[in-house]
């Protein structure tokens, strides 16, 4: 089959949703562009912005990394070091394999050193460690973003990250991470602005774009993950794919378009009502203290 962009070379890529078929080249330019229209679209950032991009070691955020310094961002890397041993040091060596490859400024917080590693804080919070993991890895991204004076925060989430979380939330009703559910969250309320360039390209097109441009990534599964429910809702959002081309990103784009926009009097009532923590100074869930001391609160009663 040849490429339906350049008609020239061999595809080696179909996209079904696009109904197109790629070479590698016409692929990766097709790629770069989805990410340039999601930026342009939701008015992400500009090329005079301080970029910090959060990095796990995994294909979505490096391949993100390398798309945003190949456009001409000024991008800068925050990799959470969450002290799970035997995943994280390995996690980090291709962060930092990377960084010196692509020649960015890399900021590593150590769980550990504040003293609470997610195998320690797992112990203490009766949740599912991927939800208490993903709330403190969100307190150090706003905090490192604010804190260096970065313009806003960028994610490597990508359409099966958003598609799959948006199911759950309607499944549940869960009205609030509705009202937060976009690829832009502004600045508001001691809170960053957030980005998701990649909330148009799905993983599969992620995993070929690293493959494409020989990205070192980190393949292993981080080892307390097991049983979230995410991972579910993904697998059953591709086997509605496989029936009904273009589900995902209609389901998705649909909800930014028809619903959201509804429930945007709800977030302002709420963001009326925000406190914040007694301690740190960010944004407070409960007992007027934010999550994160909320939970070094907890270790410490422990003790
Ligand atoms: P996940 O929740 O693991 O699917 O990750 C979603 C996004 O969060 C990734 O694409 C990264 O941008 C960011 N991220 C996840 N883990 C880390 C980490 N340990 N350090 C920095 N950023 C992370
Ligand atoms: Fe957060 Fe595994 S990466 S619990
Ligand atoms: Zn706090």
């Amino acid at each position: 089959m040849k490429c339906t962009r350049c008609r020239k070379n061999q595809a080696e890529i179909e996209l079904i949703r696009h109904n197109a078929a790629f070479c590698r080249d016409c692929f990766v330019d097709f790629f770069h562009l989805q990410v340039q229209k999601a930026i342009k679209q939701w008015k992400m950032f500009s090329k005079d912005d301080n970029i910090l991009i959060a990095v796990s070691g995994g294909k979505d955020s490096l391949s993100l990394w390398n798309v945003l310094v190949e456009l001409g961002y000024n991008v800068s890397a925050l990799f959470i070091d969450l002290g799970i041993d035997g995943f994280s040091e390995k996690a980090f060596a291709k962060v930092e394999a990377f960084s010196n490859k692509i020649g960015s400024k890399l900021i590593v917080v150590d769980l550990k050193k504040e003293g609470i590693p997610i195998p320690k804080v797992i112990k203490s919070v009766r949740r599912h460690p991927c939800s208490v993991c993903g709330q403190i890895k969100r307190y150090y991204f706003n905090m490192v973003a604010i804190k260096n004076d970065f313009d806003v925060l960028v994610t490597g989430h990508n359409l099966d990250d958003e598609a799959s979380r948006l199911f759950a939330n309607v499944l549940h009703w869960k009205s609030e991470y509705l009202q937060d559910q976009a690829p832009l969250l502004p600045s508001e309320n001691g809170l960053k602005k957030k980005a998701k360039p990649f909330f148009r390209v799905t993983e599969q097109e992620i995993a070929a774009y690293a493959f494409f441009k020989d990205i070192d990534y980190f393949v292993n599964e981080c080892p307390l993950s097991k049983g979230a429910i995410f991972s579910f809702y993904k697998k059953e959002l591709n086997r509605l794919e496989c029936e009904s081309h273009g589900i995902k990103i209609e389901f998705y784009q649909g909800f930014l378009k028809e619903i959201r926009p509804l429930l945007q009097n709800a977030k302002k009532d709420r963001n009326d009502k925000i406190t914040f923590c007694e301690r740190c100074g960010y944004p407070a869930t409960k007992n007027g203290l934010c999550s994160v001391c909320n939970i070094k609160e907890k270790i410490n009663l422990k003790k």
